[in-house]
């Protein structure tokens, strides 16, 4: 049966109703629907709406479809009905007769669904927050004893200065902190009840919005029912989140990639996440890592089609926007995979020390530390420059490196240096230079890293506190 059947004289085709059927996809949003209409029918009864029979009814009703659903009993996905919403009412009605017909009063499917969406959203959000931590924190792990290990850093991918692989790292932990800020952004504004918006215009009872609200555990209601209703931008700024996630994480991916290659034999990734060849016997491919890069461009897919989606309808409600679910169900799904095999993909990895060291000593990464010497004694920088640019070219065409060439020959470029030069541009000494808040040297990774600690721990504590509280509003 058709929630709106009675104004129509002809049924809905079937290739119409299959056109138009969202049931296989938003019955996932079963526990949050069955949560809305918990704190609908609460509100109802409360406001003298229905009575405190009906309420009662409707919501063992409610908890009962609950338990069915997830002890497998029933199926949503299997259902006849064109919606997640239509199911439930439906299996409502069913079971407790007249009383379940009285649930939509004063509600509509658009602020219905509305309502859902955004429950689910920020359950997921918390999900995937959780999982960047455990990244964060595997990240951190592999840093701490990574805090000497020097790797040559890349500018255009070409060797510039040495950095430390911790400092490595630790760059990637501030993207994902800031991920994991942008999810936290995200959740603040979509953290709003549309309930009471009704399909657009509100409703003529006296519902009390602000209590369902509560309820549900939201921290106050949409402020105007038109935008209630039609307002999907939480979900487009939570795919924007989530394409970031990904390009951070593909970023990264690509970088082991090219590390595990013959050309570079940086890492090693464990044989537990890597794949053979049916054809050519010695391979061993980073496919975890090409995947995740991979599932980038599927992320970004589903921003673009959500944008797409919004870009040209009228206010308010529009058939369209039942387009938004899939887009952001798969784009969790996907980013939180990722995001969870990149834990171990971390924490496995072998790191080849005397190849990362040898690199970083190549292709005159401390040049700029031999400039600095004679700035040290006076010279201007942009002579420095200049005159340790000649010196590179010499040491080119005699292929030595810098720590090669006796002290007479630099003497001929300038007067300035001195033995001590040799020293000077060490490169473990280049790195332990470079101990400015935020730098590659040991001293600043270990600040850097209590720092994270800090911002690790009081996450933690507010993850821990925060879902006791909803567990008492939602119990999710
Ligand atoms: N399945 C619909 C959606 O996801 C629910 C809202 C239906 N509202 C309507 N007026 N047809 O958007």
């Amino acid at each position: 049966m058709k929630l709106w059947g009675g104004r129509f004289t002809r049924e809905l085709a079937g290739d119409a109703a299959t056109f138009l059927n969202s049931l296989p996809f938003d019955a996932r949003l079963y526990r949050q629907d069955i949560k809305g209409s918990i704190a609908h029918a609460r509100m109802l009864g409360r406001q003298g709406i229905i009575t405190t029979d009906e309420t009662e009814t409707l919501v063992s009703g409610l908890n009962e479809i609950l338990e069915e659903i997830e002890s497998g009993k029933l199926c949503p996905e299997e259902g006849v009905e064109e919606d997640i919403h239509s199911f439930i009412e439906a299996r409502l009605v069913e079971k407790v007769g007249d009383a379940g017909k009285k649930l939509h009063t004063a509600r509509s499917r658009n602020d219905q669904v509305a309502t859902d969406f955004r429950l689910y959203l920020k359950e997921e959000s918390c999900d995937l927050r959780d999982k960047l931590l455990l990244l964060i924190s595997a990240l951190m792990e592999r840093a701490e004893k990574s805090k000497d290990l020097i790797m040559p850093g890349y500018t255009h991918l070409q060797r510039a200065q040495p950095v430390t692989f911790a400092h490595h790292l630790l760059a990637y932990c501030e993207m994902l902190r800031r991920d994991y800020g942008r999810l936290e952004d995200c959740l603040g504004r979509m953290d709003l009840s549309p309930l009471g918006a009704g399909a657009l215009a509100g409703t003529t009872f006296p519902v009390d919005r602000e209590f369902a609200a509560q309820e549900l555990g939201f921290r106050g209601i949409c402020s105007n029912t038109l935008d209630a209703v039609s307002d999907r931008d939480y979900a487009a700024e939570f795919l924007f989140a989530l394409s970031l996630i990904m390009m951070h994480l593909s970023r990264f991916c690509e970088e082991l990639i090219l590390w595990s290659s013959s050309e570079f034999k940086f890492v090693e990734m464990d044989d537990a996440y890597t794949t053979g060849s049916s054809i050519m016997p010695q391979k061993k491919n980073p496919d975890m890592a090409e995947l995740i890069r991979g599932r980038t461009g599927r992320v970004y897919g589903h921003l673009v089609s959500l944008l797409t989606i919004l870009k040209g309808l009228p206010l308010a409600y529009n058939k369209d926007l039942q387009e938004d679910k899939e887009a952001v169900f798969d784009a969790a799904d996907t980013v939180k995979g990722c995001v969870s095999m990149m834990v171990p993909l971390v924490s496995t990895l072998q790191v080849n020390r005397k190849r990362m060291r040898q690199a970083a000593g190549g292709d005159f990464t401390n040049a700029t530390d031999l400039a600095d010497y004679l700035v040290r004694r006076g010279v201007p920088f942009r002579d420095a420059h200049g005159i340790v640019g000649q010196v590179v070219l010499r040491c080119i065409e005699e292929q030595k490196c810098l720590e090669e060439l006796p002290l007479e020959e630099y003497k001929e470029f300038s007067p300035k240096f001195a033995p001590d030069l040799y020293e000077f541009i060490d490169i473990s000494a280049c790195v332990a230079r470079r101990s400015v808040p935020g730098g590659p040297a040991p001293d600043a990774v270990d600040q850097a890293l209590e720092a994270l600690h800090d911002w690790l721990g009081k996450r933690r504590r507010k993850r821990r506190d925060g879902s006791l509280a909803s567990r008492q509003h939602c119990q999710h």
